[in-house]
């Protein structure tokens, strides 16, 4: 398969997929938020400095070493070193993304249900606490929340089953304009809103006694999730550049647009929010109970609403395609099989996985794994462990294992490609271990 491999087949196509990959619905109910409660403009700071640290050098290599041996995952450090265990990092990275799945499907899931229901007028409210059971009800009924987790499974599977160049870069390449297009149009409405002010000082305003150990280890977390990195989905991507792609640039571009859309996010939501006086939440209280209240409250809230939920799933479309992209590739390489057969499979393989973490928010809510929910459990076993395992397994391998004349050359050959180099032999792995244990409750 590997001698017709599909490539990213122009620039923009390039920057729309992995950018599409790099936003997700980290940047809508995760970093908003986190910067507003952290010490705004301060946090932003630290968190540039930790992605500049790990996020940029690992996007930068993933995408190299994926680009050197153009294979799925698994196979690319079979070809980049033959005869040794380096592969497990594939392996690592294939396990995290299936999980990863099984509930980022889930919350994707609930993003279309509220794309219907606020078209419909049926999110309209705006008291908090009807929000929140009209979000309960949701979560709570199997048939819905697994029927429209399939639905998105499905939906992804079939750009999926197109390949690179006809299904990722075509569609990502329509998606991600309209989702700049759309949040640009949200920071307009929300900006003339009357306590817009405080909303943006909520935001930006620098508060440095906030900085603490702890908030500087999850400014670290955070740049690592929002950049895609630890789980395959730049070293996939990056097996479809072609040779002339300039692969620093491009994360340094990804970089930058991520945080555009992050901060045009938090525009969006924090002066509305603030101007009807309701309480800065993350997570998917903040999505599905404070902003359907809060946008109902205006006029045409019933659109905005709506706007806003098309654009949340445009963010978690992208970021599933690449994620769903590492276990097809994988399939289909390893036993050279079609898309059209190694898809199906992959989403059936989904949906029986992702079905507990989609029922742990509803009838299996007392089902507990290691004193977790299914949901949390996913989350904690990718997220916490796997990502930052593979990532610190990923930076020795590049700074101290792959031969320097080779990864030199994967890298570019050029100054940048020499300090991603030095970063990957110390600081970087060193950072990722922090990160590690503290999410393991160990720092
Ligand atoms: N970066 C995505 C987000 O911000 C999440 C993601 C992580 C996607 C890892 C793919 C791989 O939501």
């Amino acid at each position: 398969m590997s001698s017709a491999r599909d490539h990213f087949s122009s620039r923009l196509g390039v920057l729309a997929a992995t950018l599409g990959s790099a936003v997700g619905l980290g940047n809508i109910w995760k970093f908003p938020a986190l910067v507003g409660q952290n010490g705004g403009a301060s946090f932003l700071l630290v968190y540039i400095l930790a992605t500049l640290c790990i996020g940029l050098p690992l996007m930068i290599v993933e995408l190299s070493i994926g680009r050197a041996g153009r294979r799925n995952v698994v196979g690319v450090f079979r070809v980049i070193a033959p005869k040794s265990g380096w592969w497990l990092i594939g392996l690592g990275a294939v396990i995290s993304c299936v999980f990863i799945l099984g509930f980022y499907s889930d919350v994707a899931g609930w993003v279309f249900a509220y794309i219907f229901k606020a078209a419909t007028g049926g999110a309209a409210t705006t008291d908090p606490a009807a929000a929140q059971a009209a979000f309960a009800r949701l979560t709570g009924d199997p048939v819905a929340a697994l029927g429209w987790q399939w639905l998105v499974l499905i939906l992804t599977g079939a750009i999926i089953m197109r390949g690179a160049s006809q299904g990722i870069e075509k569609v990502t390449r329509i998606l991600m304009p309209l989702l700049f297009l759309l949040l640009v149009g949200i920071c307009l409405r929300s900006l003339t809103l009357p306590g817009a002010g405080e909303g943006l000082r909520f935001l930006f305003m620098p508060q440095w006694d906030r900085i603490s150990g702890d908030v500087i280890l999850m400014a670290m977390g955070l740049a690592f999730f929002k950049m895609s990195v630890g789980m395959g989905c730049m070293l996939i991507y990056g097996s479809y550049f072609k040779e002339d792609v300039h692969i620093p640039s491009v994360a340094l571009r990804v970089m930058v647009c991520d945080l555009l859309v992050s901060l045009l996010a938090g525009i969006a939501i924090f002066p509305a929010v603030f101007s009807f006086d309701f309480a800065v939440e993350q997570g998917p209280a903040l999505l599905f109970m404070t902003i359907p209240a809060v946008f109902a409250s205006l006029p045409g809230g019933s659109l905005l609403t709506t706007v806003f939920f098309c654009l949340s799933a445009i963010a978690a479309t992208g970021a599933i395609l690449s994620l769903l992209e590492v276990p097809v590739s994988c399939l289909a390489e390893r036993f050279s099989c079609s898309r059209t057969r190694a898809v199906p499979l992959v989403l059936a393989g989904l949906m029986l996985l992702g079905a507990p973490a989609t029922l742990s928010l509803g009838i299996w809510q007392d089902v507990r794994v290691f004193g977790l929910t299914f949901f949390d459990a996913y989350d904690a076993l990718s997220s916490m462990i796997l990502m930052p395992v593979c990532g610190i397994a990923t930076s020795l391998f590049v700074g101290w294992f792959w031969p320097e004349r080779a990864a030199l050359a994967a890298l570019g050959n050029d100054r940048a490609a020499r300090t991603v180099r030095l970063l990957c032999r110390s600081l970087t792995p060193l950072l990722i271990l922090l990160v590690l244990l503290h999410g393991l409750g160990l720092v």
